[in-house]
């Protein structure tokens, strides 16, 4: 049996555990009708089809699903979709338009991706960590960049990007 209750946003009428929220993603308004407990990951990938994040632990241990949340990098799997309502989300495929942010840039120089299943999230978190430290060192690197795992070993090619990133600027 379904439960049906009178959404507090919307006229519609929604399963009682749903709700409908405004999410503002790549610069698009979306509203989505889900359980607000769901993880953002989960709806930017099955409901927005934004399917560059990846999932990889589900348990914020891993890096893969790395998304921005007003700039600031987040792990999408493990955040409700209710908290990032009205902020300013940023994904994969809206870092740039065209792959011209320096980290993208770098990362092609590199040649960094190996399977490339970790690189968005990597991607993701090396810019949060350029854009408020322009010229981190080599320890600032290594820490922003800890919790995000690469089975295929690419740390080395993704310091030395993340340092030709910042060069770029
Ligand atoms: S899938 Fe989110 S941190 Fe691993
Ligand atoms: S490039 Fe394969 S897991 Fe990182």
């Amino acid at each position: 049996m379904e439960f049906l209750c009178k959404n507090s946003f919307s006229s519609t009428y929604l399963p009682f555990n749903m709700a409908t929220i405004d999410l503002h993603v790549n610069g698009k308004k979306h509203q989505v009708a889900v359980d607000p407990n769901t993880p953002l990951l989960w709806v930017l990938r099955d409901h927005i089809g934004l399917a560059g994040t990846k999932y990889g632990c589900g348990v914020a241990q891993c890096g893969a699903c790395t998304v921005h949340l007003d700039g600031e990098a987040m792990r999408s799997c493990v955040l409700p979709v209710s908290a990032a309502a009205d902020k300013k989300i940023t994904t994969i495929e809206g870092l740039s338009e065209h792959g011209e942010h320096p980290v993208q840039k770098a990362w092609l120089e590199h040649d960094v991706a190996q399977c490339g299943y970790c690189q968005s999230g990597q991607i993701m978190q090396a810019a949060a960590l350029l854009k408020n430290n322009a010229n981190p060192t080599d320890e600032e690197i290594e820490t922003a960049m800890q919790g995000n795992i690469c089975r295929c070993g690419t740390y080395t090619r993704i310091k030395a990007a993340i340092k030709t990133a910042a060069s770029l600027g």
